[in-house]
């Protein structure tokens, strides 16, 4: 694979959602989108553009109804459902607006079941799962359960658990909208963070301006089509929440 080949690309990507006893619905309408390596980007837009499901087709959670993905340079298509399941979770971390983290595993547990089901070995598991939990400022937090968490510690535990697999890509859903605005800050710092560090792709799907300015490159959309894709050299920083 090239240097500049995209680690994620949409090619001509429509979506239609056809629900009984209503008009199909063009949820996205002939997207076409290269990300690359490292990237920073946001994906803005008002409720209802069509942002969840790019970021469910980015994330190859759903398919289009026509068009082509192509994760790594490899069209999604032309993979079987086990091909695709261990690209995914080779590939791609997620983090979602309500943490969906396991109620009854502690946090090192909640941190470790991706681990464990790619049957990493015992002692490496140990390593893996406390140098995560070490990067996101929550060593101390191990044997808590998320239910003992505030919102803001939660969400790190679903960063620390989307980073265990050491995906190339990150794609994060509203992360910050159950958080308040100091813990949202923290925890777009702490992507934007470990983006740069590991050289992570990270995609937030938000329609929080301050997440928007965090990114150096910010895709709008509406009524699911590319209103506009805007590049930048400099991310201004934030001084308040
Ligand atoms: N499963 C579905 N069935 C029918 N319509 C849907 C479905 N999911 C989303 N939609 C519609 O597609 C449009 C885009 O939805 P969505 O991608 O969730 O937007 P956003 O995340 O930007 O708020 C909305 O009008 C929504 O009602
Ligand atoms: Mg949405």
């Amino acid at each position: 694979m090239g240097m500049d080949e995209p680690v994620l690309q949409l090619v001509d990507v429509s979506k239609q959602y056809d629900s009984e006893g209503e008009a199909p619905f063009l949820a996205l309408d002939g997207v076409s989108l290269k990300i690359s390596k490292g990237e920073l980007i946001s994906i803005i837009g008002p409720s209802g553009s069509g942002k969840s499901t790019m970021m469910h087709i980015l994330g190859c959670l759903d398919k289009p109804t026509s068009g082509e993905v192509y994760l790594d340079g490899k069209a999604v298509s032309k993979m079987s459902q086990d091909q695709l399941a261990d690209a995914r979770r080779d590939t791609i971390g997620f983090v979602f607006q309500a943490f969906n983290l396991a109620p009854t595993l502690t946090v090192f547990e909640n941190v470790e079941l991706p681990l464990l089901i790619r049957d990493v070995p015992v002692g490496e598991r140990d390593r893996i799962v406390r140098r995560n939990l070490d990067a996101v400022g929550l060593t101390d937090k191990s044997h808590s359960r998320p239910s003992q968490l505030s919102g803001g510690q939660k969400q790190r535990v679903a960063i620390a658990r989307a980073l265990v697999n050491e995906p190339k890509i990150l794609l994060a859903d509203e992360p910050t909208g159950n958080l308040d605005s100091k813990s949202s800050k923290e925890i777009i710092e702490h992507i934007t963070g470990l983006c740069r560090k590991l050289g992570i792709t990270v995609i937030f799907v938000t329609h929080d301006p301050r997440i928007a300015e965090q990114t150096n490159r910010v895709i709008s959309i509406m009524d699911g089509k590319i209103e506009s894709d805007a590049k930048k050299k400099t991310v201004k920083k934030r001084d308040v929440a």
